[in-house]
């Protein structure tokens, strides 16, 4: 689904690789917020505006996977640390994620989902629907460059098969079929684990992002630790909403992991 077409519904952006999983990773190790930039300007403007709270707003994010020169932050989960995040604000600009939610600004609301938070999302994204009346909930899948990417493609098919198996049948038949590609994915990598346990899926998952072309490029960087963490599918419970006012993403539902 092309971000632009999400006008007036729900919108989970997917970025596991690595945006959505840091924002969903910082939200859950005490952030206050977290601002997704556009640019690199952007985010020092932003950065450099006060906020409410402790004052020095931290700089995050990546260029070609490389944490920006002079930013706290680089877009490795593992760098939002309880011990660097607790009760800070965050500015963050990576190269393909920040855009993808900045792209969806016309839904009515916009979720941050990873797999790291799969079911939270999902279960978050239902009620929302039925409790404010929205009909469709898109997963736009960040991607880079424009094309969509195997590790957000499964994470899409996780959330819908997490979504299938928790509807009523009835709701199967308006997905689209973009969306029974993704749970056919899904479904293809989970049966090749040995047993249904979240261990084996956990495993399967994480051969996939190893396999994958932005997995490689990490292991290139030498941030093969970032592979796991993304893997680690229904570890965490919070999920990420854009303040429209703001332009903050603030953590609804579960809080901290
Ligand atoms: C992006 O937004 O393009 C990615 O999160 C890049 C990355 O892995 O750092």
């Amino acid at each position: 689904m092309p971000p632009e077409g999400t006008g007036g519904g729900i919108a989970i952006v997917i970025d596991v690789l690595r945006a959505s999983t840091t924002i969903v990773t910082a939200l859950t190790h005490g952030a206050l917020g977290v601002r997704p930039a556009l640019s690199i300007e952007e985010a020092r403007v932003a950065a450099a505006t006060p906020r409410p709270g402790p004052p020095g707003t931290l700089l995050g994010g990546e260029r070609g996977g490389i944490k920006i020169e002079g930013f706290d932050l680089g877009n490795s989960p593992l760098d939002y640390t309880p011990d660097r995040v607790t009760g800070r604000w965050i500015v963050i600009t990576t190269t393909n994620g920040t855009a993808a939610i900045d792209a969806c600004r016309n839904s009515s609301v916009i979720f941050v989902g990873a797999l790291v938070n799969r079911l939270a999302v999902v279960r978050l994204a239902r009620a929302t629907a039925i409790s404010r009346d929205i009909r469709d909930i898109h997963l736009v899948c960040a991607g880079t460059d424009g094309e969509v990417t195997e590790e957000d493609l499964l994470a899409a098919g996780a959330m819908l098969w997490a979504a299938s198996m928790e509807a009523p049948s009835s709701d199967h038949d308006i997905l689209d079929t973009a969306s029974h590609t993704a749970i056919a994915r899904y479904c293809a990598l989970i049966k090749e684990g040995p047993d249904g346990s979240y261990a084996a899926i956990k495993q399967a998952l994480l051969k996939a992002l190893q396999a994958s072309i932005g997995g490689r490029n990490l292991v290139a960087l030498g941030m093969d630790r970032d592979l796991p963490a993304a893997a680690a599918i229904d570890s965490l419970a919070v999920v990420p909403i854009l303040d429209h006012e703001t332009g903050w993403l603030i953590a609804a539902g579960g809080g901290g992991a």
